[in-house]
């Protein structure tokens, strides 16, 4: 859970990110793609450096000074980590190397264990790829079955459908949090307690990829079984990720990798692994990287939270209207309840073609499908340009955005 401070100052959050200093194609950069990969403050890079600068050890092994004071360290982010989302423990918690890690540790350790041929998997039409290849994987190992909640016009999830497809073979529903194209935010409470409603021992994951960004999490208030997210989209580094599982749930489950370091013993006649969350560990963690996620957690719970919502939305309202009004420009995604996540197509313009205009005019966004092909081939379409606006986003990012588009349509 995120903690609430007094005020919240635009102008000094942008100066914590050294990168929005630069320029790109000799252009002040905006940058308009922090869904795909944000950027980081200063105290971030600061303690990822620090990790190697001084005191750097393997953890978990040695018993020298450097080694237990990093493992100390270390162990601190997973405690922080778990109040961050509000979870029971720092137990409840395995570092991963991103979200898609997350979510194939569980099909492949609780699903390959716990589910068999005809149980059922409900997902939704917007997932990302990373939500929807390991089940497909899962099903062609075990032959489980895989069911798609559709969406309406605006992007919503349809909630009829979704009663509908809870049924007594139904085993987990795995949804996002938030779509990484649309930007719709899920019902993921609402969908918890109607599948446990409906059964008890039906799972719930939720891909909080992109959620945790926009807002507070509180595992214990959702309800879910798992709540997955990376390191790199919540201003931390990349190659480090956090699945939350409930204890129990994890202690059910086998491990997904073995190596060193997930295990209390080993001998050729059998190996005894350790407890959750350590026996979902193997081998050397990335060490310096889940520092610096401790300090990405640590700047996100300084920031007023409320606050910090109030800004995106803001944004997110003005570059929706200023979109809105450019002919030709269709938008894709205007659920009620919406992350700052705008994804539009030009008329007669192909997406690449808009980016490559906006890149010249120092304007960073992702085009394409966004690792989102079934949600596209849904809207029938084949890709989006894909404006993200983060917490140090600002109005001025837009005017550039609007100026690009306009220039866009003035080319083509
Ligand atoms: N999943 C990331 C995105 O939406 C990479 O761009």
């Amino acid at each position: 859970m995120l903690k609430m401070a007094q005020t919240f100052d635009i102008t000094k959050c942008r100066d914590d990110f050294p990168a929005l200093r630069e320029k790109m194609n000799s252009k002040p950069l905006v940058f308009l793609d922090s869904a795909a990969s944000a950027q980081k403050p200063a105290c971030v890079i600061d303690a990822v450096r620090a990790a190697y600068e001084s005191g750097y050890a393997n953890i978990h092994r040695g018993l020298y000074r450097y080694s237990q004071d990093l493992t100390e360290k270390f162990e601190n982010v997973r405690v922080r980590v778990a109040k961050f989302i509000g979870a029971v423990s720092g137990k409840e918690i395995i570092f991963t190397r991103n979200a898609t890690e997350g979510i194939n540790l569980v099909a492949q350790s609780w699903g390959r264990s716990f589910l068999k041929a005809g149980d059922e998997v409900v997902l939704s039409v917007m997932e990302h790829h990373a939500n929807i290849v390991p089940w497909q994987i899962l099903k062609d190992q075990i032959g489980i079955e895989i069911r798609v909640i559709p969406i309406d016009a605006h992007g919503v999830l349809d909630m009829d459908a979704y009663r509908a497809a809870l049924n007594e073979k139904t085993r987990l529903v795995a949804i996002t949090h938030v779509s990484n194209v649309l930007g719709t935010i899920n019902p993921v409470k609402e969908m918890t307690a109607l599948a446990k409603a409906h059964n008890s021992d039906i799972k719930v994951l939720v891909d909080g990829a992109q959620g945790i960004v926009h807002g507070p999490v509180d595992v214990q208030g959702l309800g879910c079984d798992f709540y997955v997210f990376t390191g790199h989209k919540l201003y931390g580094p990349t190659g480090v990720g956090v699945l939350y599982g409930r204890y129990d749930v994890l202690e059910s489950m086998p491990p997904y990798q073995g190596g060193g370091d997930m295990i209390e013993t080993v001998s050729f006649s059998g190996t005894k692994y350790r407890e959750a969350p350590y026996k979902f560990e193997a081998g050397t963690p990335a060490i310096a990287e889940i520092l610096g996620l401790g300090a990405a957690v640590d700047y996100m719970a300084s920031l007023p939270v409320d606050k910090l919502m109030e800004h995106e939305q803001k944004l997110l309202s003005y570059a929706m209207e200023r979109l809105g009004n450019i002919d030709g420009v269709t938008i894709y995604g205007t659920a009620p309840d919406k992350a700052s996540v705008v994804s539009f197509s030009m008329d007669n313009i192909h997406s690449s073609d808009v980016a490559m205009v906006l890149d010249q005019m120092g304007i960073a966004v992702r085009t394409g499908h966004h690792c989102a092909m079934p949600l596209m081939e849904y809207l029938g379409i084949e890709g989006t340009v894909r404006a993200s606006i983060a917490l140090y986003s600002n109005e001025s990012d837009i005017d550039r955005l609007i100026d690009g588009i306009l220039k866009v349509k003035e080319l083509f």
